[in-house]
């Protein structure tokens, strides 16, 4: 039966009084209640902010606003600036999160995150409005990010409060005349975009039990993907992937088109569980098919252009990288300082990377670079490598000689360190 959300805010009154909100507008069932209960509960003029981020399938989202009684119900292609400002820098920084999660929601926030802020100045309102639940990353994200670029701006997040169950929503929706979606017994919750797509609730949240086959759009289920693998090869300049099987392509497209290829061939599917920011973990699933091919690249061409020292002292760039977009804190100073000393590296970064995909799994299987520190006269085992392996024994004799001296020591100190029990006085 219909609950009625069980706690308001207060209405807002006096000199702090809400006049006008932007709401950050998916056009699910989540956000269009959030419209009607905006408009009853602040008594606030509500306009809409819905971010295209190569998700698609956006303009019945305006008219589903339109229709709410919004009056200005923005659209903001922000594919290229997605690419440029953030996917970018996420694949130079190997961007992984907990070594499996490409990241795909985290690092669209700060973006959607600033645009909020822009367009909350433009409309003159003063308040942004989202509709993150109380135990989520992206409420987080939301806040801190919106919060750190205008201080002055109210921050509101009613499903925090709102105690709604679907059952409940979609009685709210109909009472009030909110389009309800054909799909709205689906018991899972998406959010997407061109680096990615999450999936979460309804049996995913029972860890033991396998994601069913018909959650994925972006992927097909390795099972059903053709028989044959898919060769791809990917081009980098300077960090960044720049052509698709020698063709020139801007950073969009080359995602867009990347999505559709490994998504054939079931590449890109994520079963994690998760360490949330707020404590808890959880079951996530993602598909991410570009990502996963294009950071699988990425890694392998770094590798072969950095020295061992930088390919041991990287991952660690990387992993706080990850961790402050996960967390969210793009707009930490830390952020910008890491980007220094990533793009640093990147710079050699140039090359070609050719990858194998076949049913659900993406490998590498070549990769040339005019910065390659592979040499092959060095490597062979033919007769002709350079390699003076009359160097070795000496160079051994002195890496071994820490470990050498503490097994002599620890074997005069505690001669019953390696031989377990011998030597102890029996009890009794
Ligand atoms: N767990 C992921 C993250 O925190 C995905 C969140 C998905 N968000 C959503 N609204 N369904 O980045």
């Amino acid at each position: 039966m219909h609950t009625a959300p069980t706690m308001s805010p207060p209405k807002s009154t006096g000199p702090s009084k809400i006049r006008k909100i932007l709401l950050l507008y998916s056009g699910g069932l989540d956000t269009s209640c959030l419209i009607k209960w905006l408009q009853e509960h602040y008594e606030a003029e509500i306009a809409t902010l819905t971010v295209d981020l190569g998700q698609g399938g956006l303009e019945a989202a305006r008219a589903k606003a339109h229709q709410l009684g919004v009056q200005e119900a923005f659209i903001v292609d922000a594919r290229e600036e997605f690419a440029q400002n953030y996917i970018a820098p996420l694949i130079k920084a190997n961007g992984l999160y907990q070594d499996q999660y490409p990241l795909s929601t985290a690092v669209a926030r700060p973006l959607i995150a600033k645009l909020a802020v822009e367009y909350a100045h433009k409309i003159n309102a003063d308040a942004v409005a989202h509709g993150c639940t109380g135990k989520g990353n992206d409420q987080v994200r939301f806040d801190i990010s919106i919060q750190a670029l205008d201080p002055a701006l109210r921050v509101l997040a009613p499903v925090r409060e709102w105690n709604m169950t679907r059952d409940a929503e979609i009685a709210y929706a109909k009472k009030h005349g909110i389009p309800v979606p054909v799909d709205v017994d689906s018991p899972y919750s998406t959010d997407e975009n061109m680096w990615g797509r999450s999936i979460e609730c309804g049996v995913l949240e029972h860890p033991d039990q396998e994601p069913p086959p018909e959650i994925f759009s972006y992927a097909t289920p390795p099972e059903q993907a053709p028989e044959r693998p898919a060769y791809v090869e990917l081009t980098f300049e300077e960090g960044l992937p720049v052509a698709l099987d020698g063709k020139r392509l801007n950073l969009v497209d080359l995602i867009l088109k990347l999505n559709e290829i490994a998504g054939r061939h079931g590449v890109g599917i994520i079963d994690m569980t998760e360490d949330r920011v707020v404590g808890l973990k959880s079951r996530e699933i993602y598909e991410c098919p570009a990502a996963v091919t294009i950071l699988t690249a990425h890694r392998d061409l770094e590798r072969f252009c950095c020295t061992i020292h930088e390919n041991e002292f990287k991952p660690l760039i990387d992993r706080k990288w990850a961790e402050l977009v996960y967390k969210g804190l793009w707009y930490d100073p830390l952020m910008e300082a890491l980007n220094a000393y990533i793009n640093k590296v990147n710079e050699r970064v140039t090359g070609t990377v050719r990858l194998k995909l076949y049913k659900g799994h993406v490998q590498v299987v070549g990769r040339q670079s005019p910065n390659g520190l592979y040499d092959l006269n060095l490597a062979t085992y033919d007769a002709h490598h350079t390699f003076n392996q009359m160097a070795a024994p000496g160079f051994i004799e002195i890496w071994g000689l820490p470990t050498r001296v503490a097994h002599r020591v620890r074997k005069t100190l505690t001669p019953t360190l390696s031989l377990e029990g011998r030597g102890r006085p029996k009890a009794g």
